[in-house]
């Protein structure tokens, strides 16, 4: 694995096929700080060091999307200082990176509901968006309180509100509504520390993407690690349901 990790920057561009959408579920901050006998939070911590690296790897193969599950709807029910804390290195996050993300013609946008959200992390998203506008090279898409189920709710309701009596709902009518609206759907799902499980991510969005889990547990998870999963990816054959 070491020589691998060592050889990520010259490692062969894979070029062909790639996934134009990745999705990421970080999992496994809590375990790695478990096993070395540290507090939860400092895992968390180690897991938004991981993050800058594989953004900025992203970009630099073509990667146009990248979205990762930094907050679900479901993690208010954790304790309320490690929320905290998810919380304050949001903001740290933001505030230090957004400027080279900026250099590297990174756009950060957000799904999920982040009017509920505290209002420094409101603040800092807005402040980072609006820097990063006008950015082409790639997309970082967070996920914060974002959960499927309630993306496809706030999709229909606000169709809903806004749609005459007795109209149909399209499938096409439906995907403008969701928080994802204008991004294609991810070609590959990442999920760290070995869990076989969509926790609640990108449900309609992800019926066709390739799923790929790395046993790392995230903090350890690295671009060679992410050039793994697009070979891996580059290996599986897309049939969308036909015969291919
Ligand atoms: C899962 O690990 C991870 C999360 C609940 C949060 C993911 C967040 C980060 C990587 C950092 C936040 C990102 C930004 C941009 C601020 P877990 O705690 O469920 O780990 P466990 O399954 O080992 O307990």
């Amino acid at each position: 694995m070491q020589g691998q990790e060592a050889n990520a920057e010259a490692a062969p561009f894979p070029s062909q096929d790639l996934p134009r959408h990745i999705a990421i579920i970080m999992d496994g901050n809590g375990r790695w700080a478990q096993r070395r006998g540290l507090d939860r939070t400092v895992g968390h911590r180690e897991g938004v060091k991981a993050l800058k690296p594989i953004v900025k790897e992203a970009a630099r193969l073509g990667i146009q999307v990248l979205t990762a599950y930094a907050f679900s709807t479901e993690n208010w029910r954790r304790p309320s200082q490690e929320i905290d804390v998810l919380m304050g290195l949001l903001v740290e996050f933001l505030a230090s990176e957004t400027p080279e993300l900026k250099e590297e013609g990174v756009r950060i946008r957000t799904i999920g509901d982040i009017r509920k959200l505290p209002r420094p992390a409101q603040e800092s998203l807005a402040w980072a968006m609006a820097e990063t506008r006008q950015e082409e090279r790639m997309i970082l898409n967070l996920a914060l309180n974002y959960g499927g189920r309630d993306e496809i709710l706030r999709a229909v309701n606000h169709w809903r509100r806004v749609t005459p009596e007795g109209s149909e709902l399209t499938a096409e009518i439906f995907q403008q509504y969701l928080d994802t609206a204008g991004l294609p759907d991810p070609d590959l799902l990442i999920r760290s520390s070995g869990e076989f499980r969509l926790s609640n991510f990108l449900l309609w969005q992800l019926a066709y993407a390739e799923i790929y889990i790395s046993d790392k547990l995230w903090p350890d998870f690295g671009p060679a690690d992410l050039q793994a999963a697009i070979r891996d990816y580059q290996t599986r054959q897309r049939r969308f349901g036909g015969l291919g």
